[in-house]
């Protein structure tokens, strides 16, 4: 059976019965480590020994795999400093390097090295990859005003620069794609987000996932027909069953040893369901949310104490007990510190409350995982013009029913619903094996863990101290 739009009812049909991966529980096989700016991660299989002629490693159509855009030693995304070697190593001649969305337009000059490297700056720079969506018809906006510094975008398709989300761990995951537009509608007998109507009810993610890996060989791979229906599930086969997370921190050590359980071992065994501790509703099956949502390393919370007056220096608590204690505290700041989220569309408007004092974990809720257990989307002004840098395009829009305007480098969720409340929404995105797949945000604005905290800091003015933004860096460069 070929797969093409039309036929992906039939996709699902087969999906359905054929795999419930949520259940798939194997022998666990650590399939790889790499080192990063933290210490390394790891990546397993709970499906034993991985085959690497799986078709998710194999070149299509373009030439390229998923592999492509999604490698295992940065975090199954791509890193600006993987690229830079590519690029070097093949004149930027490798398939990463094609027109199609990984220049900054699919006009760009590519004839020569010098023209490739302009024309492959995003990629190059920030590991972006360009993301063409057009003003869906009847958005209750329009597009007025187009500075694209390329020369490209249009209101059939503007140009959004945005980072690779790892398609692993996915276990955890309820919304596909940073503005889940391939997060698959399901009928009232699907998972749905309490209080809402038909339209939070959602299709199994096995359907989300296999119209992704359709999708995404249809556009990045450009191969005609897309896969067929064994071909997805192939796919799937591999990436459902991977787990990856920071396994060494460089000073701390074994992150699941001495009572820590971060590593990927524990987090394949970490519990999920859609709903799991919602901020909002309430945990789906018990009602309660907790915000105390990571609990990884609350056993190394009194590694270090102070060592008491008249310690001759140089004889406190070892660097390792120190770094341990830090990654205790970093998770603790995480769970528990206070700050007031205003402005937040998808947030403060949905709870009806200008004001809103919570936490990290009023939205990276998930235990252990950090994303939403449901697909929810907010707007946390990262594609705001106020932020916006000169080598993204920025878009005027207008509300048809009101007049009001608003500029954005992406609308986000609202390219997928046409609503005007939903302009610059994304999803949140788990956490886990963070270090290893910098730079953060969905268009790579944060070049590093502590840029994402300073981001915080001044967006949600929580007052953090140097050593409390160490101490959250530590946690967070942990998972
Ligand atoms: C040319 C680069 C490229 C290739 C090739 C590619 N991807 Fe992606 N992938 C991306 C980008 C960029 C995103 C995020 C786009 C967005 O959210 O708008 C993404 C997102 C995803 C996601 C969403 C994860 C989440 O948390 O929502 C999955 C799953 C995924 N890709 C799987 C695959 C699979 C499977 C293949 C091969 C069939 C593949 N990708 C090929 C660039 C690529
Ligand atoms: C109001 C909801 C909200 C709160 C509160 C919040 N986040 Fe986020 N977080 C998001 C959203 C949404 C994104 C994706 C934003 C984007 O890329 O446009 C995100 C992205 C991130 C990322 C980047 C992940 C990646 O893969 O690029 C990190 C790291 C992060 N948040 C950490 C934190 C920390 C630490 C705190 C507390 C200081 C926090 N967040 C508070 C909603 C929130």
């Amino acid at each position: 059976m070929r797969i093409r739009a039309s036929g992906l009812l039939a996709l699902t049909l087969a999906l359905t019965g054929v795999l419930d991966f949520r259940s798939a529980f194997g022998a666990e096989t650590e399939i790889a480590s790499a080192p990063n700016t933290r210490g390394s991660n790891t990546t397993i299989s709970t499906a034993g020994p991985i085959n690497s002629s799986n078709l998710f490693f194999t070149p299509l159509g373009n030439g390229r795999s998923c592999a492509s855009c999604h490698d295992q030693s940065a975090g199954w995304s791509v890193t600006p400093a993987l690229l830079v070697a590519r690029f070097a190593a093949s004149n930027g001649l490798d398939p990463v390097f094609l027109p199609v969305d990984g220049a900054t337009s699919p006009n760009a000059a590519v004839a020569t090295t010098a023209e490739r490297s302009m024309a492959y700056s995003m990629l190059l720079g920030k590991g972006l990859f360009r993301i063409g969506l057009p003003i869906p018809a009847n958005a209750q906006f329009s597009l007025v005003g187009i500075d694209d510094p390329y020369g490209f975008a249009s209101p059939a398709q503007l140009s959004l620069f945005r980072r690779p989300l790892p398609p692993v761990n996915e276990n955890f995951l309820t919304a596909v794609m940073w503005d889940g537009r391939e997060t698959a509608p399901g009928g009232p007998s699907g998972e749905c987000i309490k209080g809402r109507g038909p339209e939070a009810c959602f299709a199994p993610l096995t359907t989300s996932l296999a119209n992704q890996a359709n999708n995404a060989v249809l556009t990045h791979a450009q191969l005609p027909g897309g896969l067929t229906a064994a071909q997805a599930l192939e796919i799937l086969d591999l990436t459902t069953t991977l787990f990856a997370a920071q396994s060494i921190d460089a000073v701390a050590g074994n992150l699941a040893a001495q009572g820590g359980h971060g590593g990927p071992v524990a987090l394949a065994a970490q519990g999920f369901y859609f709903g799991i501790n919602d901020p909002f509703a309430g945990d789906y099956r018990t009602g309660r949310f907790n915000r105390n949502a990571m609990n990884l390393f609350a056993a190394w919370i009194n590694k270090a104490p102070p060592p008491p007056p008249g310690t001759p220096p140089g004889k406190g608590p070892s660097a390792q007990a120190r770094a341990q204690a830090s990654i205790a505290r970093g998770e603790v700041l995480f769970n528990t510190r206070p700050f007031m989220i205003s402005g937040v569309a998808g947030f403060n408007d949905v709870l009806g409350r200008a004001k809103v004092e919570g936490t990290c974990t009023s939205c990276h809720s998930a235990p252990n995982v950090g994303a939403q257990s449901v697909p929810r989307y907010f707007n946390t002004g990262i594609s705001s013009a106020a932020l916006r840098t000169p080598d993204l395009p920025l878009y005027t829009l207008v509300d048809r029913a009101t007049g009001v305007s608003l500029e954005t480098s992406d609308p986000g969720l609202a390219l997928q619903t046409g609503l005007w409340q939903d302009i610059g929404k994304m999803k949140v995105p788990g956490l886990r094996d963070l270090a290893a797949r910098a730079p953060y945000f969905h268009n790579g604005s944060a070049p590093d863990i502590a840029h994402v905290i300073g981001f915080y800091d001044r967006r949600f003015q929580i007052g953090l101290t140097r050593e409390e933004q160490a101490d959250l860096a530590a946690f967070l460069g942990a998972l």
